[in-house]
């Protein structure tokens, strides 16, 4: 399955799809990594490992979401791709994003969703005071962070745990989960790409 990346920044997720798709037997191929910033380092990575990686700076669109995500939308499409996996894109998606990839956009949240949603996922786990913490790879909807779960990974917050150690042991368990969770769903989509909205809009 020609599987897409949208990066904002490291990538270290991005790597980890990358490793565990080099194995001959992964339902999943790493074709393209995408960056709404220019200076993600995620971009370089990606190239060094061999796979086309492009910015498409949101900042060049200002405040129009919509012709923004209709590049990302004709990138993704001019390149065949069927599978897209957020990974630490920080980007907010319209309805016509998500609505375009329904069933086949993934993202990796840093929580165990429901709990915790949104920003600094951490820190508000150590301000709650949960001992469980963790990650949670689901398909995008329209609700920010709300999608069906695919997979979560589970760690103890242990005492005297500061942000960073909290985000480190729930990173190696994002490297883990992800890959599985992309695996689980290229196996399982069925045959045809989707159509592009433009096409259904159309009848026959
Ligand atoms: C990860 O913690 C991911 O869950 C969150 O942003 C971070 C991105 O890290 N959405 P990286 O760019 O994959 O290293």
């Amino acid at each position: 399955r020609r599987t897409a990346i949208l990066i904002s920044g490291r990538g270290s997720n991005m790597e980890a799809l990358v490793a565990a798709a080099r194995d001959p037997g992964f339902p999943a191929e790493i074709c393209l990594v995408l960056s709404n910033r220019p200076e993600a380092g995620g971009l370089d990575t990606a190239r060094a490992a061999g796979i086309r990686a492009e910015a498409i700076d949101h900042r060049a669109y200002g405040r129009d979401r919509a012709t923004h995500e209709a590049a990302i939308d004709a990138a993704l499409r001019s390149a065949d791709i069927e599978i897209v996996c957020l990974a630490g894109y920080m980007r907010l998606l319209t309805p016509f994003l998500v609505g375009a990839w329904q069933g086949r956009m993934l993202n990796i949240h840093p929580s165990l969703l429901p709990c915790f949603p949104g920003l600094h996922t951490h820190a508000r786990a150590l301000e709650a005071g949960v001992k469980l913490h963790g990650c949670t790879v689901h398909l995008v909807t329209s609700e920010m962070d709300a999608g069906p779960i695919l997979a979560q990974a589970a760690v103890p917050v242990l005492a005297g745990d500061t942000e960073d150690d909290l985000a480190e042991r729930v990173l190696r368990q994002e490297h883990l989960v992800y890959p599985a969770a992309l695996a689980a769903v290229a196996a399982g989509l069925p045959a045809a790409a989707p159509e592009p909205a433009a096409a259904l809009a159309n009848p026959l």
